[in-house]
């Protein structure tokens, strides 16, 4: 079981502290959302932030969550920037398209995630399987920190675990505080991204040893 904290609503002006703070209570990875104001209504980092914090945190794994339809623009730069796991959404391209991205990926080194928005449907997993190091269900619809859990995203990981058999990692984003991430355990997620929960109150430490204690 892996958590990967997501600063999208932690205090900006705070982030080399709280992510450090984030680090000595175990964390391995930092999941950071990339909001390009067009494919969700929301505007939050750029490419800069990542390589700042790949010089600050060599170690930890930069998750790279792409909200934007401007691969185009978006993938290179975050690969130069430094991104060690870069996440696209289904919704936001042509499936050729993403063909194409993965392949960029995977020819890059860079690990490679595949989004599936609420409204998506599993099934269209199996054909990029061979591409992905993982799979993110959405279990909020992107855009905003701070949503509640979609309760009916349990039966979804139910069914991408079948469908993967296990191959590959599947992670959740959205709404997961200590009571959804057991839930989300239990139907097969491994990776659970986590904002509000763990930097909304100021005591981040506290709350990363209370979700890893759940998650054990
Ligand atoms: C939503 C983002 C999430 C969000 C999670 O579009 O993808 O990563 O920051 O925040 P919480 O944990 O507050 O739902
Ligand atoms: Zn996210």
């Amino acid at each position: 079981m892996l958590i990967a904290p997501s600063i999208l609503n932690a205090n900006n002006l705070n982030l080399k502290s709280d992510i450090a703070a984030a680090v000595v209570a175990g964390i391995s990875r930092v999941h950071i959302d990339i909001m390009d104001g067009h494919f969700v209504p929301n505007l939050s980092f750029g490419p800069q932030l990542v390589s700042d914090f790949k010089q600050a945190f060599p170690d930890i794994t930069a998750e790279i969550h792409l909200m934007s339809d401007k691969p185009d623009i978006f993938v290179p730069a975050f690969v130069s920037a430094g991104a060690d796991l870069i996440e696209l959404h289904y919704e936001a391209m042509s499936a050729a398209e993403l063909d194409k991205w993965l392949t960029y990926l995977n020819q890059h080194h860079v690990k490679a995630g595949l989004v599936l928005s609420p409204d998506t449907p599993v099934t269209v997993l199996p054909k990029f399987a061979a591409k992905l190091d993982q799979v993110l269900l959405m279990t909020v619809y992107p855009g905003f920190g701070g949503q509640k859990f979609i309760p009916k995203m349990i039966d979804k990981i139910n069914r991408a675990k079948e469908l993967l058999q296990g191959k590959l990692p599947i992670e959740v984003d959205g709404g997961i505080d200590a009571e959804t991430a057991q839930i989300a355990k239990s139907a097969g997620a491994s990776i659970f991204v986590a904002g509000s929960y763990l930097f909304g109150n100021g005591r981040i430490a506290e709350q990363i040893a209370e979700l890893t204690e759940i998650l054990r």
